[in-house]
């Protein structure tokens, strides 16, 4: 289960619903930068690391190496749902998952300061700084955690290189490892210590016994590292590879790939976006379909659907089927348009092109349809999907050459149809 767009497409509703039949959800990549929303019975949680499986009995969450793991927010965030009646006592994290420390974050307001005008717009969750961290190998690991030795020299090798950059380059006073790793081992360890495990073996483990594992993707595919409309992507690889490194599981355990797509489009921070909209629609679209960031609060930027970027998101992850969120905001509309090319200077395209550049001068190519004037929000079966609406969702398949098996229309857990 992926994003196929940039991210927010409602990848924790569709979590939560297909998790009824798992009996594990995996956290792949990201961090607390994620924000899932799941809505069941009326109440609303809001998700940052903790897998969207959570709210059920039957199903272990699991927290993977490939994500970056902020142990407060880890822990508030249990707090938060235990308060609420949530158990969490079967929440596993992995020992290979990475730390994000407060230099990270640190770290990260600072580069985005710095690049002034050229910001990212990240979510300044410390995600970047972490995985280069990571990639540097100066990482410091969950497992490190469990050797206090390790952990303080660890965090002394860190902090030696992070110390520099922030007192040399940004002019700030330099932490102190022994006294952040006191605060670390006093505040999380407690808290953490019980959570960590070998996912590698639980999760082969549970394929093995022939259990069926929901793999629960973060940000999306054109903000994907490798992938995305670079630099204005996030540190991780949230297409379908992703899910085989970041849980440790080869190809040919991953059985079907569902990418998640809003009927239009958003992205939250910088980068091209060739059916943004900066009109009347535009703002209908952030007001019906509350287009603002689940953890920052910011606007999204509103656009259309964009088929082109759908094909090349099947072609990136395999894609056996989509899930189509939100068509309910697209309800009063009069009509509805899907993006079907782009035109780029004078010439018309069907397929992304590599070169960036040419992704910030196309301009969209769309197929207008009616809209269908009616309320879906209560609408539960496909033969009473109006048939304007049934059409706007065949040509949207057709577009981006694969089915949609289900489709939302609301937030909450039961505004669904089931097209398989
Ligand atoms: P995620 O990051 O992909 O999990 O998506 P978010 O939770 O950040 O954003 C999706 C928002 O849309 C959340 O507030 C959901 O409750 C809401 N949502 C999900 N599906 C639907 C839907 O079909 N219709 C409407 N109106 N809202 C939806
Ligand atoms: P979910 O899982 C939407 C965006 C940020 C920024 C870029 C890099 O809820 O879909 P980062 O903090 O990752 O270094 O920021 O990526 N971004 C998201 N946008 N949904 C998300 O997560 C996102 N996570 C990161 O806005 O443009
Ligand atoms: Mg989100």
């Amino acid at each position: 289960m992926l994003g196929t767009q940039w991210g927010d497409e409602g990848k924790g509703k569709f979590t939560d619903l297909l998790a009824a039949d798992a009996s594990m959800v995996v956290r792949f990549q990201g961090g607390h930068n994620a924000g899932h929303t799941l809505v069941v019975n009326g109440e609303s949680f809001a998700l940052q690391l903790v897998p969207s499986g959570v709210l059920y009995p039957h199903t272990t969450p699991v927290i993977a190496n490939g994500v970056v793991v902020d142990p407060f927010v880890l822990l508030a965030e249990m707090a938060m749902l235990e308060e609420r009646g949530v158990d969490v006592s079967r929440m596993k994290v992995s020992g290979n998952a990475h730390l994000i420390m407060p230099y990270h974050q640190q770290l990260d307001a600072l580069h985005e300061r710095h690049l002034g005008d050229a910001k990212l717009g990240t979510t300044k969750r410390g995600i970047g700084p972490a995985y280069a961290d990571k990639s540097m190998r100066l990482g410091i690991r969950v497992q490190d955690m469990l050797d206090e030795k390790i952990f303080r020299a660890k965090l002394h090798t860190a902090l030696g290189h992070a110390n520099t950059i922030l007192t040399r380059v940004f002019n700030r006073l330099p932490i102190d490892p022994d006294q952040l790793a006191d605060k670390v081992l006093a505040e999380c360890l407690p808290g953490i210590e019980p959570l960590i495990a070998d996912s590698i073996d639980l999760i082969h483990s549970a394929l093995e016994n022939g259990e069926n594992v929901l793999f629960e993707g973060a940000q999306a595919t054109f903000l994907d590292l490798d992938h995305g409309t670079y630099p204005f992507v996030t540190s991780s690889n949230p297409t379908a590879g992703g899910a085989c490194t970041g849980a440790g599981v080869g190809p040919r355990h991953i059985d079907r790939v569902i990418g998640i797509a809003k009927a239009y489009v958003t992205r939250v921070g910088s980068g091209p976006f060739p059916t943004e909209l900066f009109d009347d629609i535009g703002d209908y679209l952030v007001d019906v379909g509350r287009e603002y960031g689940t953890n920052t609060g910011r606007r999204r930027r509103p656009g259309w659907v964009d088929a082109v970027m759908l094909r090349h998101a099947v072609r990136l992850n395999s894609l056996t089927d989509l899930a189509i969120t939100k068509l309910d905001v697209l309800d009063q509309l009069d009509t509805v348009k899907i993006c079907t090319g782009y035109k780029i200077d004078g010439e018309e395209v069907s397929k992304l092109p590599y070169h960036q550049s040419l992704i910030h001068r196309a301009e969209p190519i769309y197929i207008e349809m009616p809209g269908w004037k009616k309320d879906l929000t209560e609408v539960r079966s496909v033969q009473d999907l109006p048939p304007n609406a049934k059409s706007f969702l065949d040509e949207l398949s057709v577009q981006a050459g694969v089915g949609i098996s289900l489709v939302s229309t609301g937030p909450g857990r039961k505004q669904y149809l089931d097209f398989s």
